[in-house]
């Protein structure tokens, strides 16, 4: 029988290339309007402490230092840091950026009160879902905070993002967290005015009972 791994496409890997063709579909250009609304309904406490997994192009990043937490913001792209680091320059944006593959990064930058992932869990889960997920317990502690923008099952468009169910977000991510929600929302790109479709999926880790 095959395993599910076996089943899976492979997801593409020169990250670089791909931000050196132009502007990849992923990246509008600006903060993800659902990351806007999330914070909006859950304020993270001032000055908490925020990794971005996978920052591509900086433009989340950037919005979370200016609303003062504190940001690190790590990508395996060169060219995308160096763009994110301009646009950082632009704004006028207070924020550490690193230059790093998450999985080598993580064992020494220790834990944050807040993890964000748009676009990283959903293509990783196809080949490294085990090391992902050691990975968000390795950076969170108890109380911790994880919001992720996974692309959602159902899209027919061609050139969207990977595409995560509702069963699949339930049972890999729920083995680390506590569901704050989990709703529709769409994912902003240059080459669909309307998006396309994706999961809000906002969660927390337990804090233990004394
Ligand atoms: C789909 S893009 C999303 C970028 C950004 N979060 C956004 O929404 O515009 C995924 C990003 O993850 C980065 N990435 C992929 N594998 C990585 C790894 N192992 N370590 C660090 N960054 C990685 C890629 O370079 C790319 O910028």
């Amino acid at each position: 029988m095959k395993s599910l791994t076996e089943k899976r496409p492979r997801p593409i890997t020169d990250w670089d290339a791909l931000y050196r063709q132009g502007t990849p579909p992923w990246d509008g250009g600006a903060p993800h309007g659902e990351l806007v609304r999330a914070l909006k309904e859950h304020p993270f406490p001032k000055g908490a402490s925020v990794l971005e997994l996978g920052c591509g192009t900086g433009s989340d990043a950037i919005y979370l230092a200016q609303r003062r937490f504190e940001v690190t913001a790590v990508d395996c792209s060169p060219i995308a840091l160096e763009r994110a680091r301009l646009r950082a320059e632009y704004h006028d944006a207070l924020l550490r950026f690193v230059l790093d593959d998450v999985f080598e990064f993580a064992p020494t930058c220790g834990q944050f009160d807040v993890v964000y992932d748009c676009g990283f869990y959903h293509y990783i889960r196809m080949t490294k879902l085990g090391p992902y997920l050691d990975m968000l317990w390795h950076l969170t502690r108890p109380g911790s905070w994880f919001f992720c923008l996974a692309g959602r099952t159902g899209e027919r468009a061609t050139g969207g993002p990977p595409q995560v169910s509702e069963d699949e977000i339930r049972l890999e991510l729920g083995r680390l967290f506590e569901f704050v929600h989990l709703r529709r929302t769409a994912l902003e790109s240059p080459i669909r005015p309307q998006g396309f479709r994706a999961w809000s999926c906002l969660m927390r880790r337990p804090v233990p009972a004394r």
